[in-house]
């Protein structure tokens, strides 16, 4: 469309939305004026603010509530062979404003053609949010979220979201399914792949930073995606690890560990959110008003639309708290679902249920609201193409720029877990004058897992497998390759080649862990130890290597895996993830020196599938483990610590810690404190070190995690350098949920400790005095 027709078109939508009269009744909970994004405080957006509250009422005054109850529809894109795809049965319905959103569908020709039928054709003109999972990335992959996550770096986790942003809005999307923000203890569940790992401080900052990074400084840019809190809430915490499972937890878990990330979310301005799958104690969250409606627009103030997950409305008949489809979809707008995504019972039930009083009109109404609402905070009424073309698709997609940052931010994400000395000197870095290198492993060469699972749309065509990597950063070096074995079968048939290039070689790599499909949603696992005959190829191969020949291993995955023997037994470990279109040239920057590894674990990593869950901010217990006591709380056949805690990863140099300080030994509960320690490279090179804060209440009115992470830094040091690395510490980093969920700072002892992981040793005391400070009164009980 040329431009001017495009102002025209813009001017007549505008001016048809603007018109007066909407009914009292209609006027129910609106969104609040609030900037249309985070960074968007301008007097500009209030007045945007404004335009879009009046084009949601001039809208909702002429819809019929056949209409309205398609706005609240959500419809999957087909896909054929040129991709994503809509029907003709598709196409009538916007024609027939029976759907204000479509899912998964994207493609800048496509996009425009639906754009252009919702408003040149539909009676109302109201353009349609096009949904999708840009979750790391759209054609340029990141690292998975995990992944990313080890990094520590909120600059970076905000940078891979931008980019993700800029090329998702290219191909037409304007609404993301993501961050993910389920804190996850558990490796069986396969989707902990999708978020920040265990800890919900770390969550929470991650979360903030991705919600910026979609969202940009202003919705209504063009290459701005509404961003997408999910799984609301406590998904997360599926009973055994098993996908889609009861959540069992109580309210108070819930406060400390599964909605911290979320009310971070909420705060940075996360547009909208969606419900999770499972339910908590006797209610499916699709179901729950006190989460979607008293915790969340009433505690939280969240003010945006809220989303179900893939046919959630529906499932509430399997859950078995619904009959019949109208009561499902009664129990799930009125708990607070604005938009069903999938299924389509709003559409086919709640006309005759509001017709007949069953259910409110103004609750149907202000999910329209909210619905319209996030169409005009995204420019859709002023612009509904946003600018997507194909010249725009074909320039802004995989870009040198949006390489370099995935292999910067790959190289970040990259965990070195152990490092021990081969002939006098640690096996990694390996040198890049090898004669040889014998490169093992069913996952080197499949660039397929490279980019992981919740791809986008990107492809392993251009993702740079392991193999690849090594022999770009290698080019006179002799590379043999042997697979080995298959990923998740029992076959050693490959194991003889692999011993004799193990044999042959100056060095080994070992390339193992899971392929890209075996983590993310329906992925969990009964076992989280190497899949397959991996194991046993790799005892070959140590057993063929010999005894002073470096055999390196580097883990594929997108979970914990339990790995006690590859840790114990072979010259190095190196956890790589699923590093996205720079899988192996990142990789190969760590393994031959380039760039020395940062990376910190987000996540514990056990040393059997039976420690799980395992995660560093437990509760004491009355018997706390003590090797000395029978009668205290571990296994008989195994420690209870595990393999790799929480916050570790080491580095080409070593870090050392003195001098914890804080500002004053003892402050009034409420008030701030500042805490400094002095943190040394004390090895040969310059490296980066990811600087953890933790802090433990020593005796609360209730029980506490023996330490929880209140803050942490990426300082880079040269050898020999020292720098002194401050905190601040708000008086919510104090604070507990008291007997009664009051959240309040106590008075009392609380010791600190500061290092380069969760078992820090570097330790100080704080005395806070005063009388106990409420800082939020109890929230309304689950119910
Ligand atoms: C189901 C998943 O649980 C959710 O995370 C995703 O956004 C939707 N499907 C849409 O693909």
């Amino acid at each position: 469309m040329t431009t001017r027709r495009h102002r025209m078109l813009a001017a007549t939508l505008v001016a048809a939305m603007l018109l007066p009269g909407v009914s009292d009744a209609q006027r129910t909970r609106r969104p609040r004026a609030r900037p249309a994004s985070r960074n968007d405080a301008s007097a500009d957006s209030v007045v945007l603010e404004r335009r879009a509250a009046r084009i949601a009422d001039s809208l909702l005054a002429r819809m019929t509530l056949d209409e309205k109850l398609g706005q609240l529809t959500q419809s999957p894109a087909g896909y054929g062979q040129t991709g994503p795809t809509v029907d003709a049965a598709g196409e009538k319905d916007v024609r027939e404003g029976r759907v204000g959103a479509f899912l998964s569908l994207y493609g800048a020709d496509v996009v425009r053609k639906m754009q252009r039928i919702a408003v040149e054709e539909s009676r109302l003109k109201i353009p349609l949010l096009f949904g999708y999972d840009v979750i790391h990335g759209m054609r340029t992959i990141f690292p998975v979220p995990l992944g990313e996550s080890a990094s520590f770096d909120s600059v970076a986790a905000a940078r891979s979201a931008r980019i993700a942003a800029i090329e998702g809005t290219a191909m037409g999307v304007n609404w993301t399914f993501a961050p993910m923000m389920d804190i996850a203890r558990d490796a069986r569940w396969g989707r902990i792949v999708e978020g920040s790992g265990e800890d919900p401080y770390l969550g929470g900052v991650l979360a903030a930073a991705r919600v910026r990074g979609f969202q940009g400084d202003r919705l209504r840019a063009p290459d701005a995606l509404l961003a997408t809190a999910k799984h609301f809430a406590a998904y997360g915490a599926a009973e055994a690890g098993r996908d889609y499972n009861v959540a069992s937890i109580g309210e108070r878990q819930m406060f400390e560990v599964y909605l911290p990330p979320f009310q971070a979310a909420v705060r940075a301005g996360v547009g909208s959110v969606m419900a999770s799958f499972n339910e908590i104690d006797g209610t499916p969250a699709h179901a729950s008003h006190w989460l979607l409606t008293d915790i969340l627009r009433d505690r939280f103030h969240f003010d945006g639309l809220v989303v179900s997950d893939w046919t959630g409305v529906w499932e509430l008949l399997n859950h078995g708290i619904a009959r019949d489809s109208a009561t499902a979809a009664k129990r799930a707008l009125g708990a607070g679902v604005d938009m069903e995504m999938s299924s389509t019972l709003y559409r086919s039930t709640l006309a005759a249920e509001v017709k007949a009083g069953r259910f409110p009109l103004a609750r149907v109404n202000e999910a329209v609201r909210r619905v319209l609402h996030a169409k005009a905070v995204l420019g859709l009424f002023e612009d509904p193409y946003r600018q997507i073309s194909p010249e725009r698709e074909a320039r802004d997609l995989l870009t040198a720029e949006h390489r370099a940052a995935a292999r910067e931010i790959a190289r970040e994400s990259i965990v070195l877990l152990t490092n021990r000395s081969v002939n006098g000197a640690p096996a990694l870095p390996l040198r890049k004058d090898l004669r040889s290198l014998a490169v093992i492993g069913p996952l080197a060469d499949d660039a397929q897992s490279a980019i992981g699972p919740w791809s986008g749309a990107g492809r392993a065509a251009d993702a740079i497998s392991t193999l690849e990597g090594i022999r770009k950063a290698l080019p006179n070096t002799r590379i043999i390759h042997a697979r080995g074995a298959p990923v998740d079968t029992e076959s050693t048939a490959g194991f003889g080649e692999a011993m004799r290039a193990a044999r042959d070689a100056d060095a080994v790599l070992l390339v193992l862990g899971e392929r890209g499909d075996m983590t993310g949603e329906a992925s969990s696992r009964a076992s989280i130890e190497l899949p397959g005959s991996q194991l046993a190829l790799a005892q070959a191969v140590v057993r063929s290597a010999g005894p002073g020949k470096p055999v390196v291993a580097v883990l594929m995955n997108g979970r914990p895996l339990a790995v006690q023997w590859l840790a114990d037994s072979t010259s190095a470990l190196v956890e790589s993830w699923f590093l996205g279109v720079e899988h192996g040239n990142a990789l190969a920057d760590v393994l031959f020196g380039d760039f020395a590894p940062s990376g910190k674990l987000p996540v514990t990593f056990p040393r059997a599938t039976g420690q799980v869950p395992i995660y560093y901010a437990h509760k004491q217990t009355g018997r706390p483990a003590d090797p000395n006591n029978h009668y205290s709380s571990k296994y008989l056949d195994l420690p209870w610590t595990p393999l790799f805690p929480f916050g570790h990863g080491l580095s080409y140099t070593t870090f050392s810690y003195a001098n914890l300080l804080v500002s004053s030994g003892s402050v009034r509960a409420g008030d701030p404190l500042v805490v400094s320690v002095g943190v040394t490279n004390s090895g040969k090179r310059a490296g980066t070190e990811v600087v953890q804060l933790y802090l433990r209440h020593d005796a609360a009115s209730v029980t506490r995690p023996v330490r929880e992470l209140h803050g942490f830094q990426r300082v880079t040091l040269r050898p020999g350098e020292s720098r002194t690395v401050r905190f601040v510490l708000d008086p919510g980093d104090f604070a507990l949920y008291d007997l009664d969920l009051r959240r309040v700072v106590e008075p009392g002892t609380y010791t600190l400790w500061a290092g380069g992981s969760s078992e820090a040793t570097v330790s100080a005391e704080v005395t806070l005095t005063g009388a106990t400070k409420v800082l939020a009164p109890a929230p309304p009980r689950m119910r």
